[in-house]
């Protein structure tokens, strides 16, 4: 196997996705159909809801990136799915049905651990593949600090306590009446408004560990609503936006400083966020770190990430036993 074709198929929560990668570097196709549509009436991701779209939506998609990409099934030299973590009903569509493909090939199946594929995927591209770096992941589910080594060699340096920072920026949003999910649009709203008109907590920016806490931001935000009258929105989601962006940039460079890495990364939705990147970027220049941040279409969930991590570890010979599980506990280091 010189380069290898690796099929990947990304189930984990409410976008259904298909990539077909050739090499660690040369993506053919990425589909993504999201279901946001579909949870927006819910205002959150429904996991029923979610597993009946992966459902119907997963071998069409599967038929449509084989048809973009040019390539036919016999091609394929590995197939590989999201493992976890995530919602178990919607992780065992896709991780069922790479399993299924790669047993009728007769070829290697593997299972990749979701947060891997948002913590290398900022190495997308790059020449050299995953490095010593120091890893920030902030996403609807986790707000991680990473320490990577090499390829499979993480150290969990901290995470959020409670709620994790996009599960802040969706929930304080649906307290605004805006709609899910919640980011885009207080990222968006915060171009409009004043971060500095109300001072909201900076929780846990002075614990001297790498440990997140949004929860009493949120609170703060659900307690100062009642008292506020006139035009507040713009000026309240900028504020908000600003505290949890000072938390993630301060933590950050401080478990960079005291890894004593040279690069620092940003991966998972919420890296998207602007004002995140700015700031990020200011911080890190400022401190003599070199930045790679994720690129926004690699930060939502997408199977391009999960293929590039797959890829990293095929040509390291590694291979996922048919037996193993989806597991929606899947923890990055053991
Ligand atoms: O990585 P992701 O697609 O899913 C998980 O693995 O959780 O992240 C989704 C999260 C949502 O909470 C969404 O509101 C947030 O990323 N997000 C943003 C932005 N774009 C997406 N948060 C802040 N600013 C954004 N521009
Ligand atoms: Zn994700």
């Amino acid at each position: 196997m010189s380069v290898p074709l690796i099929l990947a198929l990304e189930t984990s929560c409410d976008e259904t996705a298909v990539a077909i990668l050739r090499g660690p570097g040369e993506l053919l196709v990425s589909e993504i159909s999201s279901q946001i549509k579909e949870h927006r009436r819910f205002g959150g991701v429904v996991p029923e809801v979610a597993s009946r779209n992966h459902l119907a939506k997963i071998e069409p998609l599967i038929l449509r990136a084989l048809e973009r990409s040019g390539c036919s099934p016999a091609e394929l030299d590995c197939v590989a799915a999201t493992r976890g973590p995530g919602l178990l009903t919607s992780l065992l569509v896709g991780h069922s049905a790479a399993k299924g493909l790669a047993i009728a090939l007769g070829r290697p199946f593997i299972g990749v651990n979701h947060l891997e594929g948002h913590l290398l995927s900022p190495f997308f591209g790059t020449i050299d593949g995953p490095c010593r770096s120091l890893n920030l992941i902030v996403s609807g589910g986790h707000t991680l600090l990473v320490e990577i080594d090499d390829l499979g060699s993480y150290r969990l340096l901290g995470r959020t306590v409670d709620d994790a920072a996009g599960e802040a920026f969706d929930k304080v949003a649906k307290l605004l009446g805006l709609p899910y999910p919640g980011g885009p649009e207080i990222d968006r709203l915060s171009k409009l408004g004043d971060p500095s008109r109300f001072d909201l907590p900076r929780s846990m920016s002075g614990s001297g560990n790498s440990n997140f806490s949004f929860s009493g931001l949120k609170t703060a935000v659900r307690y100062l609503l009642p008292k506020l009258e006139g035009d507040f929105l713009a000026d309240l989601c900028a504020s908000f936006q600003e505290a949890v962006v000072d938390v993630l940039v301060r933590k950050t460079i401080r478990a960079a400083a005291v890894s004593g890495v040279k690069l620092v990364t940003v991966s998972g939705g919420v890296s998207c966020n602007s004002r995140l990147r700015f700031k990020m970027a200011k911080a890190t220049d400022d401190a003599g770190f070199e930045l790679k941040l994720a690129e926004p279409w690699l930060s939502t969930d997408n199977a391009a990430m999960i293929a590039y991590a797959a890829a990293e570890r095929l040509t390291r010979g590694y291979r996922s036993n048919f037996s193993e599980d989806a597991d929606p506990n899947l923890s990055l280091v053991n």
